[in-house]
C-alpha cells in the first residue's frame, strides 16, 4: 500500500499571515553582517552554531534564512566574509533540519550553469519540501568575479546574461521533456531536468540600478533591498518605486524585503555603547574601505561620497536599517518600517546565537502585541494566508 501524498504547502516567503516577515540574513559567512574584529562575531566555518540559530528562526516562526552569495574576502584584519560556506550546499544542510522556513540560496549567475544551478534549486525544494528560494546577483565585486574566467562584465550586461540564465533555469524547472536553447550566452542541445521542484522557486534581486530594478521587477517575487536611509519619505518612496514599476511594466506584484542590524538591550544607552564597541573600538575600517570603493565603483546604488558617510551603518551591519534600543523601541521600529510599505525585514545581530534568543524571547511577543505578527503555530498559518 502507498501512502498517500500530502499537498505541498505554499512556499512561505510569500505566503505568511504576517503584516512584517522576518529572516535571518548572512548566518553563512564570517562577521556575518558586522565589518568588525569584536570577538563575539559570527564565524564562517561554524556548522553547529549555524544549525543552532537555523532551528530557532524555524521554531520561531521566521519565514526565510537569506545567505551572503561569497567567494572571498574583502580583506582588513577580519578579513570579512572571506571564511564562508558555499550557499547552495549551505541550504541544503539547512533545508533537512528545519520545518518551516524559506532556505534561500544566494548565487551569483555568473558562476554556476543554469541548468547546474536549476538542479541544485531543485534538489533543495524536495529536501525542503517547497521551501527553496534564489536570491540572484549578477556580482559587483571584481576580484571576487575575475576568479570565475578572469574578467567581470559591464555592469548593464551583467543583468541581460541575468535574464537569458534565468530563461535557462524555468525551462528546466517547467519544461516535461527535453529542451533547448540557443542564445547570447547560452547554448543548450536536449536539456533534461528531472525532477521539478515542487513550489516553483521564489525568486528574490537586490538590484539598485534602473537596470538592476527593472530585472527584479519583471522576473522577481521579492526585492530585497538596502534603504537609501536619508529620510522616511525618501524610503517611502524608494519601496514604492519597485512596487510600481513591477505593476505598471510587468503587470506583477512584488514583495519588498530590506535587512537590518539588531541591537537589544535593557537601556537605549546600553545599546548604543554596545554599537560603539563593535563598531567604532572594534570596526575594521580598511575592510569597509575596500567594500565602500568597490560598491561605489560597480553599483548604481551609491556614489563614492554617499558610501563613505554610509561606513557606520556598514560596519554595524552592512548598512542595514538599525533595530537598536529597548524591545519596545524595536517594535516601534518596526512600526515605522512596515509603515512605508515593507513585507519583511532580515535580521543580522554581531553575535547570532544570543541576539536571536533575546529578540525571540522579548521582542517578537511585543510584535504581535502591535498586530505585527500573529502568534506562530505551525501548520496554521499557511491556511490563515490563504
Ligand atoms: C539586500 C542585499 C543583499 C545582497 N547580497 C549580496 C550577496 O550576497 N552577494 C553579493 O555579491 N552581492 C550582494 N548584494 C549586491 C547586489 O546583488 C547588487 O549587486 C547591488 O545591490 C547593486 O545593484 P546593481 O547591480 O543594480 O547596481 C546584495 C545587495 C543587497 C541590497
Amino acid at each position: 500500500m502507498t501512502t498517500p501524498m500530502l499537498p505541498v504547502p505554499p512556499n512561505p516567503m510569500v505566503s505568511h499571515p504576517n503584516r512584517m516577515g522576518l529572516g535571518v540574513f548572512g548566518l553563512n559567512v564570517d562577521c556575518g553582517c558586522a565589518i568588525t574584529t569584536a570577538p563575539e562575531r559570527l564565524r564562517g566555518d561554524d556548522w553547529a552554531g549555524n544549525l543552532e540559530v537555523a532551528k530557532a528562526a524555524d521554531k520561531a516562526g521566521f519565514e526565510c534564512l537569506i545567505p551572503v552569495g561569497r567567494w572571498r574576502g574583502f580583506g582588513g584584519e577580519s578579513n570579512f566574509n572571506g571564511v564562508c560556506y558555499e550557499t547552495y550546499t549551505w541550504a541544503a544542510g539547512i533545508a533537512a533540519v528545519t520545518d518551516r522556513i524559506a532556505v534561500v540560496t544566494t548565487s551569483h549567475v555568473p558562476t554556476v550553469h543554469p541548468p547546474v544551478a536549476a538542479k541544485q534549486a531543485a534538489t533543495v525544494d524536495h529536501i525542503s519540501n517547497g521551501r527553496f528560494g534564489l536570491n540572484i546577483i549578477c556580482g559587483w565585486f571584481g576580484p571576487e568575479m575575475r576568479m570565475f574566467g578572469g574578467t567581470m562584465m559591464e555592469h548593464d550586461t551583467r543583468y541581460d546574461y541575468a535574464d537569458e540564465w534565468l530563461g535557462v533555469a524555468r525551462k528546466a524547472w517547467t519544461e516535461p521533456g527535453y529542451f533547448d536553447h540557443q542564445g547570447r550566452f547560452f547554448n543548450v542541445e536536449r536539456g533534461f531536468a528531472q525532477p521539478k521542484p515542487l513550489n516553483k522557486p521564489v525568486l528574490i534581486n537586490a538590484g539598485g540600478s534602473p537596470r538592476g530594478k527593472r530585472f527584479c521587477a519583471e522576473h522577481c517575487d521579492v526585492a530585497f533591498l538596502i534603504m537609501n536611509q536619508a529620510s522616511e519619505e525618501k524610503m517611502r518612496e524608494q519601496v514604492r518605486s519597485y512596487r510600481d514599476l513591477a505593476r505598471r511594466e510587468f503587470n506583477r506584484d512584488i514583495k519588498v524585503w530590506c535587512y537590518a542590524y539588531v541591537v537589544q538591550r535593557d537601556t537605549l544607552e546600553e545599546a548604543r555603547q554596545y554599537l560603539d564597541y563593535y563598531v567604532n573600538q572594534h570596526g575594521d575600517d580598511a575592510a569597509a574601505d575596500n567594500i565602500t570603493k568597490e560598491l561605489g565603483i560597480q553599483t548604481g546604488i551609491f556614489s563614492p561620497e554617499e558610501a563613505e558617510q554610509f561606513k557606520f551603518h556598514f560596519k554595524a551591519g552592512w548598512a542595514g536599517v538599525p533595530l537598536v534600543g529597548t524591545p519596545e523601541m524595536i517594535v516601534e521600529q518596526f512600526e515605522t518600517y512596515s509603515g512605508i510599505g515593507l513585507d519583511g525585514i532580515c535580521l543580522s545581530w554581531l553575535d547570532y546565537g544570543a541576539g536571536l534568543r533575546d529578540f525571540v524571547r522579548d521582542v517578537i511577543p511585543l510584535m504581535e502585541q502591535a498586530g505585527l505578527r500573529v502568534p506562530f503555530r505551525p501548520g496554521a498559518d499557511a491556511a490563515a494566508a490563504e
